[in-house]
């Protein structure tokens, strides 16, 4: 078998039960495990390419081995051929004729209508997983520096103490989604999670801020070599982050768009700059046709 080759296969397991030499052998059946066929072709990720549509599969920019011991190359090998990939090329054929296709992916969240739920669904697991993909990078992890791990220190009290609440959330989240680190606009930090494919700029979810790092918490994502293990899976995620890459999300939102944040006063009343509101939150719409 070729070394490259993990096969697990689906286990009738027999056990054979001998209570006295010669006087009792009961063989007995127990549940197959479930059927996972896990082949890592060794493929490159530059080899694939989405089918012809408005949008690009997101370039990964190094081997699937590459986050290795952390993440496996047969996780990121399907993780990035047999889920990103299949979510771009439907993307591509939902948004045809629709309002959503002379739009950029990050406006297409922005002016996302529920009862586009194909839409919801594609445009939302694309950008999470390019957000994903971009936020992760060989030799990395550590902690971040200068203004961004200043303000972890601010508003979780320590990186360690950062790295425990973004793990826990992602362990307590219930089903599929993902835990994303989140900046409001004075720069202030929170993690949040979102269900399913749902991204924090959609439109009707009331999500204010902007997202610095996330974590895909969705089987596929990490079953292969965690199993149920989700918390080592959150913990060794903070391995391979590529905090270059969130510094430089948190720089160019800080610049742009932030208004300077004042320190709570003396009396430890919160005064910023200018009052964020959020947005009222929108309850998703039936799929009935009825809304434009
Ligand atoms: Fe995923």
């Amino acid at each position: 078998m070729n070394k490259k080759q993990l096969l697990i296969f689906p286990i009738l397991a027999s056990v054979v039960v001998s209570c006295k030499k010669d006087t009792l052998v009961e063989v007995v059946d127990v549940p197959a495990t479930p059927i996972v066929a896990v082949e890592q072709k060794g493929g490159k990720p530059s080899e694939l390419k989405a089918a012809e549509g408005a949008f690009q599969l997101y370039e990964l920019p190094f081997e699937y081995r590459s986050l290795e011991p952390y993440f496996d190359g047969a996780t990121m090998e399907f993780h990035y051929s047999k889920h990103l990939l299949p979510y771009v090329n439907a993307l591509n054929k939902v948004v045809v004729g629709t309002k959503y296709e002379v739009l950029e992916l990050e406006p297409i969240l922005k002016n996302l209508n529920f009862s586009d739920a194909d839409v919801r669904n594609n445009a939302g697991a694309v950008y999470n997983h390019n957000f994903f993909f971009e936020g992760i990078a060989p030799k990395a992890g550590g902690e971040p520096e200068g203004e961004l791990l200043d303000a972890i220190n601010r508003d979780f009290g320590s990186f360690g103490e950062f790295v425990r609440q973004f793990s826990e959330t992602s362990v307590r989240l219930n089903g599929s989604g993902w835990t994303w680190l989140m900046s409001d606009k004075y720069g202030r930090l929170r993690i949040i999670t979102t269900p399913n494919n749902d991204a924090p700029q959609m439109k009707g979810l009331g999500i204010t801020g902007t997202p610095l790092l996330n974590l895909d918490m969705w089987e596929h994502a990490y079953y292969l070599k965690f199993q149920n293990k989700k918390r080592e899976y959150a913990n060794t995620f903070f391995s391979v982050v590529n905090w270059d890459k969130v510094e430089q999300r948190y720089g160019a939102f800080s610049k742009s768009a932030a208004p300077a944040y004042q320190e709570p006063s003396a009396t430890g009343t919160e005064t910023p700059a200018t009052t964020e509101t959020a947005a009222p939150v929108e309850k998703p719409k039936p799929v009935d046709g009825s809304e434009e």
